[in-house]
């Protein structure tokens, strides 16, 4: 294991835990919690993102709960390098989940961060200043608390008279008074990592739950006259933890409103409806675009400026110029759109699709792995795949690229200015040369030549055409 360059103090070195074994009954899924996403992204990929903000030594991930789809959403967001995952084979509670941990932590001499996978929107410069607070206390464990209105379900934070910390009472073990705390535990904290383990031994799951609770360590380390130091947040929802679908929901509508409020004020885009409007927090949206309701920009899109994208249209991964419009119902994924461009309604760009500027896509036509030359336009009833096509060309009403013949793709190349008339079946694989036309319900079989008509079934040559 590498140190990271420069940290040579014990304290400063920084390793992060992740607890992310559990299935989360209250989610009522087959799908482990940490897998359900939010923003478009699992939740504990957006812990993962916070977690490697803060430059640790290495995040370790505890697994158990679908453990290769977890580990690979987690090896998607931070990489291969950062990542190590430490499997806790049975759920036996937050204590034993660390104790797993145990043999690639004992000897490590850091500071140990956990968080937890289900609490997504928690911020770097929180998580510092709560590392700031240990560090600056001395302290063998700080936890991060919050005040809450109502604090059902949460462990509570006990005081002694003099409000110095006492222990963490879980909801299911406290008695009547101990309820009445405000004060919870957010189930993020820091600790030396020694005393951690030293501590976690002694945790017995004598409970109601008969768990291993990991909230029993500040009790423990407090009552051996350790300094168990307390950073209390001011903002509750950031720490707070995904347990339903409908928190989830929150969560969603929360970061949505967040998004396009930023878009509005800091970006100059205009939403019809802002609040029926779906834009990834990933994705940019150029100034003076006009975004209509029932729209969704997905991923890391980025459109230029002065787009407009009316109802109903889905836009994922995908890159579009300045001044494009995108009509009603359009499906774009994984493809790129030049300036001045217009596309729909009804059509479907997919899998790495590409217009040149002023080129034009109409109503129901489909473009996959294809591109459109500049001011080239296929307007009705299209399917165009693995083809490439020039400029100033005109795909007619009903046109179909015969890509598959059932084992294998090929490709169609139309050249520039060429003319296809309505209906033509292009079997590839086929080229069609510059300035040529096809007949209508042509089924075109062979290359055609440069400045030539052809048309009938198998289309066959009827004359040279006259080059301009
Ligand atoms: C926990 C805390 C509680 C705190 C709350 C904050 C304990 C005992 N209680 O309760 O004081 O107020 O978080 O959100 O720690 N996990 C494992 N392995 C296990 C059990 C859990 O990896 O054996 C993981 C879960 O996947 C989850 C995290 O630990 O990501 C927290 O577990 P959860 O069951 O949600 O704890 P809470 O009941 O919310
Ligand atoms: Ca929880």
């Amino acid at each position: 294991m590498t140190e990271n360059p420069g940290r040579t103090e014990s304290q400063a070195t920084l390793d992060i835990l992740i607890l992310a074994a559990g299935l989360g009954t209250r989610m009522k899924s087959s799908r482990a919690k940490v897998l359900h996403k939010l923003g478009g992204r699992p939740l504990i990929a957006h812990v993962c993102r916070t977690a490697a903000l803060l430059s640790p030594r290495r995040i370790y991930v505890i697994v158990g709960y679908q453990a290769s789809d977890v580990r690979a959403a987690v090896e998607k967001e931070i990489g291969i390098d950062q990542a190590a995952f430490i499997n806790q084979s049975e759920q036996r509670g937050t204590g034993d989940a660390v104790a797993a941990a145990r043999s690639a932590l004992d000897g490590a001499k850091s500071t140990v961060l956990i968080l937890s996978g289900d609490v997504p929107l928690v911020r770097a410069e929180t998580l510092r200043a709560l590392l700031e607070k240990h560090h600056a206390d001395k302290a063998s464990c700080t936890m991060l608390t919050v005040r809450l209105e109502n604090p059902a379900g949460y462990g509570r934070i006990a005081r002694a008279e003099d409000s110095s910390f006492l222990k963490i009472v879980e909801q299911k073990d406290a008695s009547v008074e101990e309820r009445q705390i405000r004060e919870i535990n957010a189930g993020i904290y820091c600790f030396d990592s020694k005393k951690l383990f030293a501590a976690l031994e002694r945790v017995q799951p004598t409970n109601s739950q008969g768990e291993y609770y990991l909230t029993d360590v500040p009790g423990i380390l407090r009552d051996d006259q350790e300094q168990v130091s307390v950073y209390q947040h001011p903002d509750a929802r950031e720490v707070s933890g995904v347990n339903t679908r409908a928190e989830l929901a929150e969560f969603e509508n929360l970061l949505r409103r967040g998004t396009i409020r930023r878009l509005m004020l800091d970006g100059g885009v205009t939403f019809i409806d802002p609040s029926h409007a779906y834009i990834s927090n990933e994705a940019e949206v150029g100034r003076d675009c006009v975004i209509h309701p029932d729209v969704h920009i997905e991923g890391k899109s980025v459109l230029g400026e002065g787009c407009e994208i009316y109802h109903g249209a889905r836009i994922t991964d995908s890159r579009l110029g300045n001044r494009v419009t995108v009509k009603d119902h359009c499906v774009i994924v994984d493809s790129d759109i030049a300036d001045n461009c217009a596309v729909g309604p009804f059509a479907h760009l997919r899998m790495n699709a590409r217009m040149e500027e002023h080129s034009v896509v109409g109503n129901f036509v489909e473009v996959k792995k294809s591109r459109l030359g500049r001011r080239t336009k296929s307007m009705h009833l299209t399917y165009l795949g693995d083809a490439t096509i020039g400029e100033h060309t005109n795909i007619g009403a009903g046109t179909v690229t015969c890509n598959y013949d059932g084992k294998q793709k090929h490709p169609t190349v139309i050249e520039d200015h060429v003319r296809i008339g309505s209906d033509t079946m292009l079997v590839a694989p086929v080229r069609v040369g510059s300035g040529a036309v096809t007949a209508a319900g042509s089924v075109v079989t062979e290359d055609v030549p440069p400045h030539t008509l052809v048309a009938g079934v198998p289309a066959k040559v009827k004359k040279k055409l006259d080059e301009q």
